[in-house]
């Protein structure tokens, strides 16, 4: 299965890719995740993406390209792959489709994660994240049954720094100005899923999965 899940931020993309993953032989890709662990490791492109994600900007096309052309090519992507937080931008969709051309593989489908604007700030400012596996938590919604630690890896849960009330708002509008666009790219090629994505995590994967038994 070669999939992509879409949303806002904070629409759960990050919670429901880590349950497929474990019930698909899947890679996970978030290029979140990917951008988060360069800045760990301090690397050059880690110390570029930094400056835009405390910002809730976008990292610049050619970066993130790179970054999912070279990911793509690895072995684990061969059973097939869930990208999460990437394509952002139509230009990068357009250079997946050309990535994917030259692999000779297709889509399947692109899930699309619907939540109403009115409960993303309340989820993303209670969030925790693992800083080893970058599993999702919520303060209220979701806790790790050992306060601070992650359930899979036992990790310490932080709050990412991009988490303000404050970037929230950019990022939200950067969202409805860049991404928004690209999911009408894939609705015309007739792969966009739509999950409605509020309520109990557990009933929002079992759609989801009903939705992958049909693609
Ligand atoms: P990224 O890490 O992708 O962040 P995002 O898109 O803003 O999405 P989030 O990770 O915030 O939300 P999510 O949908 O994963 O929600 P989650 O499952 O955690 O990107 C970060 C930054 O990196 C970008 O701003 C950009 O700068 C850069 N970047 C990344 N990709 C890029 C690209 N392709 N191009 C350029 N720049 C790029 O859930 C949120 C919270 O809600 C959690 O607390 C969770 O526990 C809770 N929750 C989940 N589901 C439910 C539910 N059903 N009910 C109640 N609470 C729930
Ligand atoms: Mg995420």
């Amino acid at each position: 299965m070669r999939l992509l899940i879409m949303g806002a931020p904070g629409a759960g993309k990050g919670t429901q890719a880590g349950l497929i993953k474990d019930a698909f032989p899947i890679a996970h890709i978030s290029t979140g995740d990917m951008f988060r662990k360069a800045i760990a490791m301090q690397t050059p492109m880690g110390k570029v993406a930094k400056t835009y994600i405390d910002k809730g900007d976008l990292v610049p096309d050619e970066v993130t390209i790179e970054l999912v052309r070279e990911r793509l090519q690895e072995e684990d992507c061969k059973n097939g792959f869930l990208l999460d937080g990437f394509p952002r931008t139509v230009e990068q969709a357009v250079a997946l489709d050309n990535i994917l051309k030259d692999l000779n593989i297709k889509l399947d489908a692109v899930l699309n994660i619907a939540v109403d604007d009115k409960y993303l700030i309340d989820r993303i400012t209670g969030r925790r994240v693992c800083l080893s596996c970058g599993a999702s938590y919520h303060v209220v919604a979701n806790k790790p049954k050992v306060e601070g630690k992650c359930d899979s890896c036992g990790g310490d849960l932080i709050q990412r720094p991009d988490d303000s009330e404050e970037t929230i708002k950019n990022r939200l509008a950067v969202y409805y100005q860049k991404t928004k666009p690209v999911l009408d790219y894939y609705v015309k090629q007739e792969l966009v899923k739509d999950v409605p994505g509020v309520g109990n995590i557990d009933e929002i994967f079992a759609n989801i999965k009903k939705v992958l038994g049909e693609i």
